[in-house]
């Protein structure tokens, strides 16, 4: 049985991440300046900032408009100070130009999903909720979980899981779906976390973290395209971030961080010739300056109080 999901009764349940070190890094103190929140999610790092600095104009993007509602009761008390945008944001940077917008002086990502999506949107991304396998962000698009479980080879299933949920066990797990679906689809995302639970190792079925855990983020993964989606966002956003702006991104996984890691190294290089040649041909400049090192993790404190953000992990760029 898979359960209706009342949404109106919806409440922001989502705690913002490392939001003590996001202000700092991106503080603007009482100077004006313009933050593009290309994740809007529930509002929360939002709120704080348009609080904390009164000459802080934010636009908010976010792609489920279920959430975005919720974000827009959650502002609307700052007035014009908060514009919001439903769209992809990889769109809404493509398209930045001709909105006639100011470029901004600050770019937060806090990618990821939101708690609304795991506990209230009734579209499977638990697998401990009886609820369709579904997984899309944006419900205007064609490809569902339950699409990828139901239809894929096992081959691109071993594949999918082992690539984007980095997953030891993705043969095991790819071929106790085909066994499982052969009988009857699979279409509850709950039964699917069972089914992946049962499919590992005895020894590996009752650990800190849930068997499927891996399994589901890989799904999420390629049913959002979030990985070729952040790739091109960040050539995109870098390009509209004023010089002397900052732009700080929180990632969840390490496929994520990687992305992002690379990307921030090869704009720190002024020059990007063979290594095998002696002398710079390419006039290359640095494009910005690594602000965090190595990246920020949540304290103690704030990991023990909100789990979600064990996984976290912060890096800030300033734009030369
Ligand atoms: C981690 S949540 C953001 C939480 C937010 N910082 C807060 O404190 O409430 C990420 C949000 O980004 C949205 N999202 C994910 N990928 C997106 C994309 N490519 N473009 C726009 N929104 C996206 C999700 O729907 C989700 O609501």
């Amino acid at each position: 049985m898979v359960e209706n999901v009342d949404k109106k009764s919806f409440k922001a349940t989502h705690t913002p991440v490392l939001l003590a070190e996001v202000i700092q890094f991106l503080s603007c103190g009482d100077q004006k300046c313009l933050l593009v929140d290309a994740r809007l999610g529930e509002g929360g790092h939002a709120e704080a900032m348009l609080s904390l600095f009164p000459c802080m104009m934010v636009l908010g993007v976010e792609v489920d408009g279920d959430i975005l509602k919720v974000a827009g009761e959650r502002l609307k008390c700052f007035g014009k100070r908060i514009q919001t945008f439903h769209s992809w944001s990889l769109e809404f940077f493509k398209g930045y130009g001709e909105r006639s917008l100011e470029f901004p002086d600050r770019i937060f990502i806090d990618l990821g999903i939101s708690m609304f999506h795991y506990r209230q949107s009734g579209r499977g991304f638990s697998f401990r909720e009886d609820e369709p396998l579904d997984m899309r962000i944006d419900v205007e698009q064609p490809l569902t979980a339950g699409i990828i479980v139901n239809e894929y080879s096992r081959e691109e299933l071993e594949k999918m899981i082992l690539e984007y949920g980095e997953e030891r066990f993705a043969r095991r797990i790819s071929r106790s779906i085909i066994r499982e679906r052969s009988k009857a689809p699979i279409r509850s995302a709950k039964v699917l976390g069972e089914i992946i639970k049962r499919s590992v190792p005895a020894s590996r079925r009752y650990g800190r973290i849930h068997p499927a855990t891996r399994t589901f983020q890989a799904l999420r993964i390629v049913v959002n395209n979030e990985l070729q989606r952040l790739r091109e966002e960040l050539e995109y956003s870098f390009q509209v971030l004023k010089n002397g702006g900052k732009m700080g991104i929180i990632s969840f996984h390490s496929l994520e961080d990687r992305i992002v890691k690379h990307f921030f190294k090869e704009k720190n290089k002024s020059c990007t010739c063979p290594a095998e040649w002696p002398i710079c041909q390419c006039g290359g400049r640095r494009e910005l300056k690594i602000l965090t090192g190595k990246a920020i993790f949540a304290k103690a404190a704030e990991q023990e109080t909100n789990p979600a953000s064990r996984s976290a992990r912060l890096r800030v760029v300033e734009k030369l």
